[in-house]
């Protein structure tokens, strides 16, 4: 007996989405159904991670891959609107790109939180910043953030 999600028709921006633990999340929302904008920095591990979504079955869903570094402001604001353009809505965001750099708090280096900063922090805040208004028109939507335990230590 299978379960009905009711997520059939509704698009998802998954970051991070070519690898991983966001592949996983967007094959999963593409097989139910969802329009699924999977967002990281290299063209070609993306265009390999849309091939294997696209050879799952689905009940009618696409796949779009946008090549973007979500530490950088303008690139969070070309997802949303590359996928606005590509399916008219956004109803759920995973924001999942990236790790933070596991370590001592006493020894990581001053690179390690700027980049943890910009990428899990800024670059998250920014994208809730830029869904958060669609969603509200629409009434309805979810937001997933996935950290580590680096995040924490
Ligand atoms: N794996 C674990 O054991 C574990 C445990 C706890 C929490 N988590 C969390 O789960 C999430 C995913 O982890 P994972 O292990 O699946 O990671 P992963 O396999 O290393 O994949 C990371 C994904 O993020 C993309 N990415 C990295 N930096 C980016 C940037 N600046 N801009 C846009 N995209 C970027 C990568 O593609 P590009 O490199 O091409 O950009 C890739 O698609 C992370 O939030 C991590 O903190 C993972």
């Amino acid at each position: 007996m299978s379960l009905d999600l009711q997520l059939s028709g509704k698009t998802a921006i998954v970051t991070g989405g070519s690898a991983g633990i966001g592949l996983a999340i967007a094959k999963a929302l593409y097989s139910e159904g969802v329009n699924v904008a999977i967002a990281a920095r290299n063209p070609e591990r993306l265009e390999n991670a849309v091939s294997a979504i696209q050879s799952l079955p689905t009940p009618g869903a696409k796949v779009i891959s946008i090549s973007a570094d979500l530490t950088e402001a303008e690139s969070v604001e070309r997802v949303v609107s590359t996928t606005l353009a590509q399916f008219g809505k956004i109803d759920i965001l995973i924001n999942n790109a990236g790790s933070a750099r596991a370590g001592s708090f006493l020894e990581l280096s001053d690179d390690a939180f700027v980049d943890a900063w910009n990428l899990k922090l800024l670059g998250y805040i920014r994208l809730v910043r830029a869904v958060v208004p669609h969603l509200k028109s629409r009434r309805d939507g979810r937001i997933v953030n996935i950290i580590g335990g680096a995040g924490r230590t």
